[in-house]
This record gives C-alpha cells, sequence and structure tokens, in this order.
C-alpha cells in the first residue's frame, strides 16, 4: 500500500493511473480537490478495489494520523501543493498554506506514524517528495545557482528544506525529486502548453508572455512518473535527484509546434494557421528566463532514462486533449473560470 497525495492532480493523476496499470499494490489517494484537482482524471478507476480516494488536506494532521493508522503505507509520495506560477503572483498565501505550512504537517504527521513501526517496516519505508526545478532560479550557461524566485518557487523551496531537515534531525528515510516542466494528458489548461492548445481550438488569442524567448526544459508527464517510481524503488535516503529530458526550448518554438501540429491534425475550415491567433502580451512579474535540468545523477545512479522525446510526446498530447474536449469543458467550469474572469477578462 502506498499513500499518495494530490493524486487528483495533473502529475499525480498520472502517477496514480500508471501505478495501477502496472502494479497489483493499492494507493490510497488524498486530495483537497482545488480548482486543479479533478476525479474526471480517475473515472476509469471507479470501482477498483485497489483505489481508495479521500478528500481532505495534507495540513490536517488527524486526518492523515488517521489514513497512515488505517492503511499502513509503506511509503507516502507527496505531490500535493499549488502549482501555478501566476496565481502565486497574484495570491501567495494558498501556496505558504499548502507547499509550507501542509508540507510541515504532513511531514509530522508522518514522522509519528513511522516512529512507531517496527525496525525492519522503519527501514522499508519511504518519504518521497516531489519538487520543481524552479527552486534553482534563473540559469545562466555557466552558474548553477539555488534561487528560488517567484512565491511559488521559494514555498517549493521551503517544503524541499523542511523534507531534508526531517531526514537529518529526526532520521525520517525521504528522498527529493526536482523536476524541469511537464506536458502531457490531464494537464490543467491554465499552463502554456494545454493552454494554448486549447485557446487555439476556440479561435481565442494565444498569450506569449514578453518575447517569448523564455527557456523551459520540457519532460513528457509519463516520463516523470517512471522516475519517480525508479527514484522510489532505488534512491539513496536523504539525496535529491533532478528529473529531466534534456529538452530545452525557448516558449515561442513551443507554441509554434503546438500551433503546426493542430494545423496538421485539425486544419481549419477557412485555411488560416493557428499560429496567427499568437500575441505578445505583459511578462510575467519576475519571469525567470532560463530553467535548466541536469539529470546525470538520475541517470548514472539509477538508470533512468526518459521514454519520450519532445517530438512524439507534444505529439501524444495534442493528439490527447483533440480526442478529450469534455475533460477540458468540466475542468475549466466553476471556480476556473470565475478566476480567469478576474485575472484575464472574458478573452482568456
Ligand atoms: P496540480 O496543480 O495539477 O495538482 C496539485 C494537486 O494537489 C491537485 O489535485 C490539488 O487538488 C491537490 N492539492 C492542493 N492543495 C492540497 C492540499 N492542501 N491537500 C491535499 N491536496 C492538495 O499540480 P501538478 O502540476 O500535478 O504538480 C504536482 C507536484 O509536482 C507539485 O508538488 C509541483 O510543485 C510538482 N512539480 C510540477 C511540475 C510541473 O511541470 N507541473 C514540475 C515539477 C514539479
Ligand atoms: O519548471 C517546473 C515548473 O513548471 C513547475 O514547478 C510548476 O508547477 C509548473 O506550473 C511549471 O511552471 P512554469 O511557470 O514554467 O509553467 P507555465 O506553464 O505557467 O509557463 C511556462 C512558460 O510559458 C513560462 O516561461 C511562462 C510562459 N507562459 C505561460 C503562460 C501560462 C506564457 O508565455 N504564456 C502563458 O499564457
Amino acid at each position: 500500500m502506498i499513500l499518495v497525495t494530490g493524486g487528483a492532480g495533473f502529475i499525480g493523476g498520472n502517477f496514480v493511473l500508471d501505478w495501477l496499470t502496472g502494479s497489483s499494490e493499492p494507493v490510497v489517494n488524498l486530495d483537497k480537490l482545488t480548482y486543479a484537482g479533478n476525479l474526471d482524471t480517475l473515472v476509469s478507476l471507479k470501482g477498483d478495489a485497489r483505489h481508495t480516494f479521500v478528500q481532505g488536506d495534507i495540513g490536517d494532521s488527524a486526518l492523515v494520523g488517521e489514513l497512515l493508522a488505517r492503511h499502513k503505507p509503506r511509503a507516502v509520495i507527496n505531490f500535493a501543493a499549488e502549482s501555478h506560477v501566476d496565481r502565486s503572483i497574484h495570491g501567495p498565501e494558498d501556496f505558504i498554506q499548502t507547499n509550507v505550512l501542509g508540507t510541515f504537517r504532513l511531514l509530522e504527521a508522518v514522522r509519528q506514524y513511522w516512529s512507531a513501526l517496527t525496525a525492519t517496516d522503519k527501514d522499508a519505508f519511504r518519504f518521497l517528495h516531489v519538487s520543481t526545478d524552479e527552486v534553482y532560479g534563473s540559469l545562466s550557461k555557466t552558474d548553477p545557482a539555488y534561487e528560488p524566485n517567484s512565491p511559488y518557487s521559494a514555498s517549493k523551496a521551503a517544503s524541499d528544506h523542511l523534507v531534508r531537515a526531517w531526514h537529518h534531525t529526526y532520521g525520517l528515510p525521504v528522498v527529493t525529486t526536482n523536476c524541469s516542466n511537464n506536458y502531457g494528458p490531464y494537464h490543467f489548461p491554465e499552463k502554456l502548453i494545454p493552454l494554448m492548445i486549447v485557446n487555439a481550438l476556440a479561435g481565442k488569442p494565444l498569450p506569449v508572455y514578453g518575447d517569448g524567448m523564455q527557456i523551459r526544459d520540457w519532460l513528457y508527464v509519463k516520463d516523470h512518473c517512471s522516475a519517480i517510481r525508479r527514484v522510489l524503488e532505488a534512491g539513496r535516503l536523504g539525496e535529491t535527484y533532478n528529473v529531466g529530458g534534456w529538452n530545452e526550448k525557448p516558449n515561442i518554438d513551443i507554441v509554434h509546434t503546438v500551433c503546426a501540429l493542430l494545423d496538421e491534425l485539425r486544419p481549419k475550415a477557412e485555411g488560416s494557421q493557428y499560429a496567427t491567433q499568437i500575441t505578445y502580451v505583459t511578462d510575467r512579474p519576475g519571469h525567470d528566463r532560463r530553467y535548466a535540468i541536469d539529470a546525470r545523477k538520475l541517470e548514472a545512479e539509477l538508470g533512468w532514462k526518459p521514454a519520450e522525446t519532445f517530438e512524439t510526446g507534444i505529439r501524444k498530447t495534442v493528439q490527447w486533449y483533440l480526442d478529450n474536449p469534455q475533460w477540458v469543458a468540466n475542468v475549466q467550469s466553476g471556480a476556473y473560470r470565475e478566476w480567469v474572469g478576474k485575472q484575464y477578462g472574458a478573452e482568456r
């Protein structure tokens, strides 16, 4: 039995689906179901006895303690977080609440549970914390740095430090992954790639921040999931592992690639190209110029390699959004629409 937090979100949802495809080991899935959590993602698991979904907060110590005592997991994998940089700029408090305080409370509940295990179970137990390359900040070609710059990345860095301290001080068997930008199925359409696909199909502007030359390093979500499984299996305690696919690309290239794939797979009836919808807009405040991940430790030590290239992954992703308009319509309704209306007006 494993306990996954945030398993109704983008990466956590993909992780739970992949886990239960390849393993008979059951999953307890604790998710608060914020605007970013969607049970639609998990609909194929309806009636599957290996999956227990619990709606709740990682910061609810009593609930987490009760779940741990009842299900006795051999591992906790912590995906739960507020994840969107733009939202952290407009309203940082939720990020501190969940990413910092929530992680602290989760760590404490897990420590209490772990302390009472038998010596063998204690040794076998793992707390895997899922984090981000954004903690390193904006990279130059030469200087590796640790400079979390946005409220989001600062809150994730704080959680990474707490996890590290709980290992160093209390001996909790932890391992942390810091991954680059993910893309793929079930990605919430406020993030660059799904937003561009969804807006392009709706005939809306494709908002590119600043000059569009910011660089992100892209990894297909299922490759992130396979890396997490590998680190859970064989990662060294107290270590952090960078996860990335060596796919650095400027944002504007990503947007042109998405547009070209849509031109091929869903050409517009009137014959114009989707790239004509690209609109340069005001830059994100404090926008980091370049992220890039050096995944050599994970590759050399644990033998992990991504299965997808960017070309194969992005094609699968665009096709998935073309095939799943109902998932998009469902996640875009309600609270999300209201928030977008307030921040960006009707056209976004
Ligand atoms: P997401 O926003 O799609 O999903 C987050 C999930 O956590 C949602 O289902 C939400 O309901 C849940 N959640 C939020 N607050 C909670 C709380 N207090 N208690 C319980 N559940 C809560 O995010 P994602 O993109 O799937 O990211 C998952 C994790 O991976 C995050 O920790 C993020 O920092 C990290 N990460 C993301 C990326 C990326 O490119 N998306 C890259 C590297 C690391
Ligand atoms: O690097 C890992 C991080 O990747 C994760 O930790 C975060 O949870 C995840 O949200 C993601 O953060 P980014 O800020 O990089 O992702 P986003 O999709 O919001 O933006 C990607 C790039 O595209 C970034 O440089 C900003 C730009 N952008 C984004 C949006 C939403 C645009 O130009 N226009 C947009 O409308």
